[in-house]
């Protein structure tokens, strides 16, 4: 600054400005000032900074913060806000836990609060083995279909996700397919036979001139026990339709010769221990919606 005093009479020639007086081989340094409101608003925000750091949480300290003197905190905010959410929901949240499912099923409120708490839940305890929007996978059934291994009535769908099947609880639905293959129940040509004839029953297409009467005779002996006379399932066995084009594993010849072979027993884990009553029951009725239920 006090070379440019100095120099105050030094004006540029071109811009009629002051220069700062510093010189490099012939090329002059202007001494433009800066804007006054640009001056301002930097006072401004210094001023604003200087009571800012005092009202509210700012400073670093070794182990917190200076709080400020306003006493606000994010946390607190958002604990505020999920007390109110909560307090604003314990009715409806009381009046689910002591409703009967088809209580909650007859009245609408409730009804539409438990599919939006099952649709949650169903996200994160659900999706990863039967899909997003319950649309399932190989060896997962999809539950937006009108066809249960277990039962699809509320009661049903209840039991089967409170004590899954095949899975570590005492009341879990179990029963499984056995290995006709590998425990030498069954030839491999008797496979291949009863494999044709399920296929037929769900009339998928067929090599020319197959003759299905082996296979029918197989699977009246070995199979109609569990299945059904005409291959129509058995939910109290878990035991799948296979007369109605819906497949838990696959239709292609391979996959049911595969089955028969090593057998099948898909695990559906238990969840009473691990999600409440309430929330099971909600998922129960949310599960029940997206198919079919019955
Ligand atoms: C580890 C994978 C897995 C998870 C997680 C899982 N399931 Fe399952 N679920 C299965 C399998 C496998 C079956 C089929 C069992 C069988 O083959 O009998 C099944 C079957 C079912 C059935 C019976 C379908 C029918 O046709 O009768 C229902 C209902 C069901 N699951 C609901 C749920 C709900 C609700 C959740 C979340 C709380 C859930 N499942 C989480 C694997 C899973
Ligand atoms: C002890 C009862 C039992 C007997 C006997 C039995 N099954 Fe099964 N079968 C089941 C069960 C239970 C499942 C479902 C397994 C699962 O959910 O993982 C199944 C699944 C299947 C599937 C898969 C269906 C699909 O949708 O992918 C086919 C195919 C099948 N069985 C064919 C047969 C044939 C053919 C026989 C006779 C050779 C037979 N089963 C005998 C209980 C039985």
């Amino acid at each position: 600054m006090t070379q440019t005093d100095n120099h105050a009479d030094d004006i540029d020639s071109h811009t009629g400005m002051h220069t700062t007086g510093h010189e490099w081989d012939g090329i002059k340094e202007l001494n433009t000032p800066l804007p006054r409101w640009w001056v301002n608003i930097l006072y401004a925000t210094i001023v604003w900074a200087f009571f800012y750091c005092i009202a509210y949480p700012a400073i670093p300290l070794i182990q917190s913060f200076t709080p400020g003197v306003l006493g606000w905190s994010s946390r607190q905010g958002v604990n505020d806000d999920l007390a109110k959410l909560r307090a604003q929901r314990a009715p409806i949240v009381a009046a689910l836990s002591n409703a009967s499912l088809q209580e909650i099923e007859q009245n609408p409120q409730l009804r539409t609060f438990a599919i939006a708490q099952g649709k949650a839940a169903f996200g994160d305890n659900c999706a990863p083995c039967h899909g997003a929007g319950g649309g399932g996978a190989k060896g997962y059934p999809n539950l937006n279909d009108d066809d249960w291994l277990w039962g699809g009535s509320l009661d049903q769908i209840s039991e089967t996700i409170h004590h899954g099947a095949r899975a570590e609880d005492d009341q879990t639905r179990s029963g499984a397919m056995p290995a006709f293959g590998r425990e030498g129940m069954l030839t491999p040509k008797q496979i291949s036979d009863v494999a044709d004839y399920v296929r037929s029953l769900s009339h998928l297409p067929m090599p020319q001139g197959v003759d299905l009467t082996a296979g029918a005779a197989v699977f009246e002996e070995t199979c109609s026990a569990c299945h059904g006379e005409k291959g129509q399932g058995n939910q109290d066995l878990g035991a799948p339709n296979l007369a109605d084009a819906i497949w838990l594993y696959g239709s292609d010849k391979n996959t049911i010769v595969e089955g028969l072979t090593n057998g099948r027993g898909g695990v559906m884990p238990a969840w009473a221990g691990r999600l409440d009553a309430t929330t099971i029951k909600a998922l129960t009725v949310y599960v029940h919606t997206l198919g079919g239920g019955r």
